[in-house]
């Protein structure tokens, strides 16, 4: 009887807890007010870097770095690979533009973020780049200046237990990256002069490579990041994020 009894106060504790947490940084804004949307815009702007440092909470994960799947590029004469890649970097977001569609005809989410990154990994290179061979093997780092990334998203109401929830849904994306610099150790197995000069050249064409480079890595961003917010939403209610909200039917 006890037993059956403790575990109920633990559900009932469990649900509340899931429902009545949030991080001091987020605070909630008033649904029936003009100033709506630009206080969840200015809300996102100031709690964007705390919240890619995850919030355990609430079970959602960092995403600074962001674990990336294996890379493999074949094409245009070069094969490239990279293995345990990590993209670092995301906590210096800064929001350079937000839209919400919230209540009012087909609900949308849009952001839109800028960042110096960096991704190191293992690599392996083996063809040309333009007409330059190079060929090598070792530890890579690759930093990215100003990429922004511009999302948008479906939003869709789930209900659960706990209550109706936000959640993002068929995203479409567009990045842009002002300048990327190549880091390539052991180039050549070692070869100084030749490592030297190819690096040289592949950072004076860097376009060409991320051409083929940025596509998978922005993709694999785009899918954590709206993952993790949707991990976010699952664990709280709307009426929890947002002040005063109830649907209209
Ligand atoms: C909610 O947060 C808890 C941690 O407090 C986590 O275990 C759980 O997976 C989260 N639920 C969802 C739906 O993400
Ligand atoms: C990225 O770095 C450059 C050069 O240091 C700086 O001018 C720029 O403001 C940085 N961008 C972001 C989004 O932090």
């Amino acid at each position: 009887m006890l037993t059956i009894y403790l575990v109920f106060l633990a559900i009932i504790y469990n649900t509340n807890c899931g429902d009545s947490y949030l991080p001091p940084y987020i605070q909630p804004c008033e649904y029936h007010s003009d100033n709506f949307v630009n206080c969840v815009k200015t809300q996102m702007k100031n709690s964007l870097s705390e919240f890619t440092k995850g919030i355990p909470e609430l079970g959602v994960p960092s995403i600074d770095p962001v674990k990336l799947d294996d890379i493999k590029i074949d094409g245009n004469g070069l094969k490239l690979s990279f293995t345990g890649a990590e993209m670092h970097g995301l906590r210096g977001s800064e929001l350079t533009d937000f839209k919400l569609n919230l209540g009012n005809g087909p609900e949308t989410f849009s952001l839109t973020f800028k960042s110096n990154m960096s991704l190191t990994a293992k690599y392996e290179i083996d063809g040309r780049i333009l007409i330059l061979p190079i060929q090598g093997k070792g530890d890579a780092v690759i930093l990215t200046q100003n990429v922004e990334v511009s999302l948008d998203c479906k939003l869709s109401h789930v209900n659960d237990a706990l209550g109706e929830h936000l959640k993002l849904s068929s995203p479409n994306y567009k990045y842009n990256i002002e300048k990327t610099t190549f880091d390539l150790k052991n180039l050549f197995n070692g070869n100084k002069q030749l490592a030297d000069t190819t690096l040289q050249f592949a950072n004076e064409n860097w376009q060409q490579l991320m051409d083929e480079l940025a596509p998978p890595v922005i993709k694999q961003i785009v899918k954590t990041t709206i993952k993790t917010i949707n991990k976010f939403f699952a664990n709280v209610t709307i009426q929890r994020i947002i002040k005063g909200y109830s649907r209209k039917s």
